[in-house]
């Protein structure tokens, strides 16, 4: 049997962030809060929920300082994160050719910086679909305007009848989301694909690779989970709200990487302590020295 090598994660967070110009020329778009939190956090926890520890983060060369002074290397959270540029952006799949000698041959799921995932039992979903050993999967959700979106009409027993970007008149209101997992093909695939009209790699032409070779699974999220988009000024602060009213409820926090990584128990209760230190006095360390008592 072949032996896989574990799969790796990748954060897409380049782009020039134009549809939220002013607020995001001086500053990456993914570095923008979403209520209390940078909005990389809730890409990289989707990925830690994945079960996923080893992350290639793709930035401008221009914000590259600021996620590194953010992030730093990810121990602190017990992963382990390299960083890479994009000098402009010339499409996703491009996340696949920057990062291919650093994938190395992995299995990867990449993620868009500003994708926000939500709901109950997604962890152990991700991880359940993290080690299958399907070549690769998409995630679809109901949307009620997926013209926005690159969109995946269904067949009989799962089969994928049709895969459009942005179509004008979409076949179904299944967008496909920025969560993708694939083989170690994707860089090969992703290599050999050609600018569409607008000049930048589609990443619905690399997905196109998998369902041709009869090799692409799509999940369909469901109503109980929330896909929030970050993209438009509207749109952000509905994320935010979002994240405000669940956690203003529940007094637990969405996307908090030192809580995932204590629960996951890649940091001990000590480490945990010496983190909430560096927030002392304010709400997100009273957040984490809450979680001790
Ligand atoms: O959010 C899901 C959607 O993401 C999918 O449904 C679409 O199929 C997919 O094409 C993508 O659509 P977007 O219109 O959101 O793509 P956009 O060009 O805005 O890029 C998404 C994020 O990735 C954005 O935050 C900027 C970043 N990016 C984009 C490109 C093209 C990069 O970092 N580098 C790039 O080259």
């Amino acid at each position: 049997m072949k032996q896989m090598k574990s799969r790796k994660g990748i954060i897409l967070a380049g782009g020039t962030g134009t549809r939220l110009h002013p607020m995001t020329i001086s500053v990456s778009k993914q570095l923008m809060p979403v209520y209390d939190k940078p909005m990389i956090y809730y890409p990289l926890s989707t990925l830690m929920l994945t079960g996923i520890k080893e992350t290639l983060i793709i930035t401008t060369p221009a914000d590259h300082e600021a996620f590194k002074r953010l992030l730093g290397d990810g121990s602190q959270w017990g992963l382990n994160l390299s960083f890479a540029t994009q000098d402009a952006p010339r499409g996703l799949p491009e996340a696949f050719t920057i990062g291919q000698k650093w994938l190395d041959g992995a299995p990867s799921c990449l993620v868009l910086g500003d994708n926000i995932f939500y709901g109950k039992g997604l962890g152990t979903e991700l991880r359940t679909i993290s080690s299958s050993d399907n070549a690769s999967t998409i995630f679809a959700y109901q949307v009620k305007d997926p013209e926005r979106y690159g969109v995946v009409e269904m067949g009989e027993n799962g089969r994928v009848l049709s895969i459009e970007e942005k179509p004008k008149a979409p076949r179904s209101k299944l967008a496909i989301t920025g969560l993708y997992f694939f083989d170690e093909k994707a860089p090969e695939f992703a290599q050999n694909l050609k600018p569409s009209p607008r000049g930048e790699t589609e990443i619905i032409e690399l997905i196109r690779c998998y369902l041709n070779l009869g090799s692409l699974s799509v999940h369909d999220l469901g109503r109980g989970t929330a896909w929030l988009d970050t993209g438009t000024p509207e749109s952000l602060l509905q994320a935010a709200n979002f994240v405000e009213v669940i956690e203003q409820r529940q007094g637990l926090k969405i996307a908090c990487p030192e809580e995932i990584a204590w629960r996951l128990g890649y940091i001990d209760r000590v480490h945990l302590t010496e983190l909430a230190q560096k927030f002392k006095g304010n709400a997100y360390g009273k957040y984490l020295e809450g979680l001790l008592s």
